[in-house]
């Protein structure tokens, strides 16, 4: 037996050894196979029960969990009536661009009975992401996390974590939230807002009729938690708070930073930060309340409530912490700062200096790779402006116009065709143009006194770079209608935030304050309300690349646009053809 079976292990490993070097999936992380099923599902909160939708039945959704270098393939099968995508926010995509997700752009949507399989490799990323609808607003109950580990041998570079919690911030509308942004578009007017703010799906004891659903954070004493925080709401930015207990900042948008100390965070839609909190040495015979609501820099209606979780120590004592003797500890409530709108100057320097720790880690191992120059500089102001209301109507926008807003005085529409498709096959001419402004068209005090003329044109145009061009980018906010905190979002690259500040962007004098040594790297940056950010990424991936504000309800009215990086001149640098099932309009 032994001699027989000897050289043909011999030659079985050999045959081993070939595939392993020739298959590079297997040299480099496993293929983890996911299924969602976007169906409907009843679920009640706040005493009201509605339909929503989501997926395998769970809400919040369900995790992805993978290691970086992992293959990702998650078949998404659509039961609903409504058209779907999905969108793996924060995934860089590389050369996958096909399985981006934004509706329209590299993708035409999921139709009812249809299915679609999205298939990524998770390159160069480690931390929290998460994953949402990229369709009207369906990513309301369409969200979960994205977890990415380093690879097997790797560890991070900071404490090992006893344990890892997930936490998705979200807003839970009583209404179909469908119903809210068709009324919006209709009217012109701003949409209803909110009825309550959700941590993990649940809105927490504050209001009224949500006594039990409260997500509770069941903590052991003195042992290091990494809460995984994500900011999946709709339409607002969000404070989140521990009472006693300071978080330790340790990531962003699934990228290492130096660690900082807080207790209060600012965490933007799209945004995502993971935080070491580390609890009391000893059982400290209390509970504390977890809280989170929002930054509000805009006009209008606001949800202006607070959602809560709970964080429960064990009690070493007693094997069975019953809830009745939990609930005779004294509450602790975290201070956050006020909605109040005389405070709102005050808030929004504390918003910014809290925007100025986050620093890359910097470190050998996770070097900063900021563009060091600049092959091309684009100037986007972004804001709101106005439609003219359709004669013989009445429209509730600002003047009795129509909300609308922009970049660079462009209301972005939607193409009837995903714009990846046509810019593939060469059928670009008619669905898109390749003029999107590089500058405004007309200049004027961006934050000072707004011009009388307020209306925005309509146009689906987009900037074309070549294969690995550098890109400074400067988002100007205007005041226009009014002054707004606005958290844009790239898909398929990071970027680095070189500088913001407050008024007007002067190319004369800011640069020279740019920091390119430690720049944090993001997918989403809040421009400051009345105020500038200064961005720059390397275009090395190409595709059709999406960019628009994270407050859903201002990406409805126009605030997008779309980048077209062309292919590079090497087999890597091209984007490969489209796979066979991708959904055709
Ligand atoms: Cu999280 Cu284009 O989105
Ligand atoms: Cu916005």
């Amino acid at each position: 037996m032994g001699y027989l079976h000897f050289p043909s292990m011999a030659a079985l490993l050999f045959g081993f050894c070939v595939a392993v070097a020739l298959i590079p999936e297997f040299a480099e992380g496993r293929t983890r196979h996911y299924t969602f099923n976007v169906k409907y599902h009843n679920v009640t909160r706040l005493c009201s029960t509605r339909r929503i939708i989501s997926v395998n039945g769970k809400f919040p959704g369900p995790r992805i969990v993978a290691r970086e270098g992992d293959q990702v393939l998650i078949k998404v099968v659509n039961h609903v009536t409504d058209n779907v995508t999905i969108h793996w926010h924060g995934i860089r995509q590389l050369r996958t661009g096909w399985a981006d997700g934004p509706a329209y752009i590299t993708q035409c949507p999921i139709q009812t009975g249809q299915a679609y399989t999205y298939n990524f490799t998770i390159t160069g990323q480690r931390g929290t992401l998460f994953w949402h609808a990229h369709i009207s607003w369906l990513r309301a109950t369409l969200y979960g996390p994205i977890i990415i580990l380093p690879r097997r041998n790797e560890s991070y570079p900071f404490v090992k974590p006893y344990k890892e919690i997930p936490i998705i911030l979200g807003e839970w509308f009583k209404a179909d939230p469908e119903a809210v942004i068709s009324q919006a578009l209709q009217n012109g007017g701003g949409p209803n807002v909110s009825d309550a703010y959700t941590i993990n799906g649940l809105p927490g004891p504050l209001y009224n009729c949500s006594s039990n659903d409260v997500f509770k954070l069941k903590v052991k004493p003195g042992k290091t938690y990494l809460l995984r925080l994500i900011n999946a709401a709709l339409n607002d930015e969000l404070f989140f708070s521990v009472a006693n207990h300071t978080l330790t900042v340790v990531d962003a948008d699934a990228v290492y930073v130096k660690p900082f100390n807080t207790s209060i965070l600012l965490i933007t839609p799209g945004q995502t930060t993971n935080v070491l909190l580390k609890t009391k040495p000893n059982f400290p015979n209390a509970t504390f309340l977890i809280l989170t609501r929002p930054y509000f820099t805009g006009i209008g209606t606001l949800d202006n409530t607070t959602g809560a979780a709970i964080l429960e120590y064990e009690n070493p004592l007693s094997s069975t912490s019953t809830a009745s003797s939990i609930k005779t500890l004294p509450l602790f409530k975290p201070s956050l700062p006020p909605i109040n709108a005389t405070q709102f100057v005050n808030v929004t320097q504390f918003v910014q200096n809290l925007a100025n720790k986050y620093r890359s880690l910097a470190s050998t191992k996770f070097p900063a790779n900021v563009p060091r120059t600049v092959d091309r500089r684009f100037f986007f102001t972004v804001g709101l402006g106005t439609h003219p209301c359709a004669k013989n109507s009445t429209c509730q926008g600002p003047n009795g116009q129509k909300f609308a807003a922009s970049i660079n005085n462009v209301s972005f529409v939607l193409p009837s065709v995903a714009m990846l498709q046509s810019h593939f096959f060469g059928q670009s001419n008619v669905l898109y143009k390749t003029d999107f402004p590089t500058k405004p068209t007309v200049q004027f005090n961006y934050t000072g006194t707004a011009p009388n003329n307020t209306n925005v044109s309509n146009g689906t145009r987009a900037v074309v770079l070549q294969f690995n061009t550098s890109v400074e980018l400067v988002l100007q906010d205007t005041s226009i209608i009014a002054i707004e905190s606005h958290p844009l979002h790239l898909h398929g690259f990071n970027f680095f935030i070189v500088g913001q500040g407050f008024g007007n962007f002067d190319q004369n004098k800011d640069p020279a304050k740019f920091n390119l040594v430690d720049p944090v790297e993001r997918n989403t940056v809040a421009v400051p309300a009345g105020g500038w950010v200064a961005i720059r990424f390397l275009a090395d991936n190409p595709g059709v690349w999406f960019m628009h504000c994270h407050l859903e309800i201002h990406t409805s009215w126009g605030l997008r646009m779309a980048w077209i990086v062309q292919d590079g001149w090497q087999p890597n640098q091209k984007l490969p053809p489209p796979p066979s099932d991708l959904p055709k309009c």
